[in-house]
């Protein structure tokens, strides 16, 4: 295989980043097909990267014997179904994060991915790839900070595109499924070690749909780690300045921070308001790089025969602390996991 041959389900805000960088801008990849119960994304996917295959079902994409692999980015509800239908039909399977909304389907997931081990499967914490975290990883490897003990993560969405979050939010699985789970990655990435309790909280006071549809428009959470580690969670929906996320990681001997300022650029901006740092928009601008990367990691370990470094088990255990510290929100209590 000189290419491999790539069918997406999902074009909608993450699924066009996905779809284009396969599209244009990995070398051993071809789009070749789309999946979307929506239409329009189906014109989309045949207009602007000329998919001549188009799908309204995702059993019947998977079946197609000209597909390798299967990039699914629908509604996080339908992820592990079709992570164990495409596996079963016999495609490597790309999912973005979270594996799923609830546990059973995630084990479910699982035992698909577990009984195909000549099938790759990679899940998209796309933070990983992004340059500065993966910087920050090797300088802590290499023994900048000493021993990390602490990493305190804020992750809030701009309340220039609050709207899709509250449209999003009934199907999310929550703030602190749908948010939180990347920093929850990231803290076991960074401290090497496994959560064993948490205490969340979270309060609504901008935009009440949140609350209505049963979620939080901000959530808090802390966490002890099996190491003696602690680590803190910040996430919103409503950063007026932009998109907000930014990670400190304490250790023995030093601190590093990712990110402690969103900054768009390096430029800076003298005028009436100040000395002012525009701040970057959204997610699809800070990880545009994080996505391409991930991808070009995946389309390598199908080509190459290389294990993918984010697996199912990352995706079943930050799903599962996701769910222990939505539990914890709901309580009002510590929750061990
Ligand atoms: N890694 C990240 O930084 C990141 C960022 C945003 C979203 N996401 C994840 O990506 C996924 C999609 O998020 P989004 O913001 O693009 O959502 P979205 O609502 O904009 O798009 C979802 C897409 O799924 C399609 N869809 C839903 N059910 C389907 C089905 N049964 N078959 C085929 N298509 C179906 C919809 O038509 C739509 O195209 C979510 O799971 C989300 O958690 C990850």
């Amino acid at each position: 295989m000189d290419k491999v041959r790539v069918g997406i389900a999902g074009l909608g805000r993450l699924g066009k980043v996905h779809a284009n960088n396969i599209a244009n801008k990995i070398k051993g990849a071809e789009l070749v097909a789309a999946c979307s119960i929506v239409e329009d994304e189906l014109a989309y996917a045949r207009n602007e990267f000329g998919v001549e295959k188009t799908y309204t079902d995702f059993n019947d994409m998977v079946k197609d014997p000209d597909i390798d692999a299967v990039v699914i980015v629908t509604t996080s509800s339908q992820h592990c179904w079709q992570i164990e239908a495409a596996m079963n039909a016999g495609k490597h399977v790309f999912s973005d994060k979270p594996l799923g909304v609830n546990l059973e389907e995630c084990l479910q997931a699982k035992a698909a991915v577990d009984a195909h081990p000549e099938l790759k499967f990679f899940l998209g914490f796309m933070r990983r790839f992004d340059p500065s975290y993966a910087y920050a990883k090797k300088k802590i490897e290499e023994g900048a900070i000493g021993t990390p003990y602490l990493v305190k993560a804020i992750g809030i969405d701009p309340e220039s595109t609050v709207e899709g979050s509250i449209k999003f939010a009934k199907t999310s699985g929550g703030i602190f499924l749908d948010m939180a789970v990347h920093d929850i990655d990231l803290m076991r990435w960074f401290l090497g070690a496994e959560p064993t309790e948490v205490y969340a909280t979270g309060c609504t006071f901008k935009h009440k749909e949140f609350s209505e549809a049963g979620d939080d428009e901000t959530g808090v959470a802390m966490f002890k780690f099996d190491n003696g580690g602690i680590g803190t969670i910040h996430v919103g929906r409503t950063a007026p300045h932009g998109y907000h996320v930014e990670t400190e990681i304490v250790g023995t001997d030093g601190t590093l921070r990712i990110s402690p300022i969103p900054e768009k650029n390096l430029t800076m901006i003298y005028n009436e308001h100040g000395a002012v740092k525009e701040c970057i928009e959204n997610f699809g601008i800070r990880f545009d790089e994080a996505y391409r990367i991930e991808m070009e990691h995946f389309i390598d370990c199908v080509l190459n025969d290389k294990t993918p470094s984010v697996n199912v088990d990352d995706g079943v255990e930050s799903t599962k602390i996701g769910f222990a510290t939505t539990e914890a929100w709901k309580k009002g209590s510590a929750v061990k996991i």
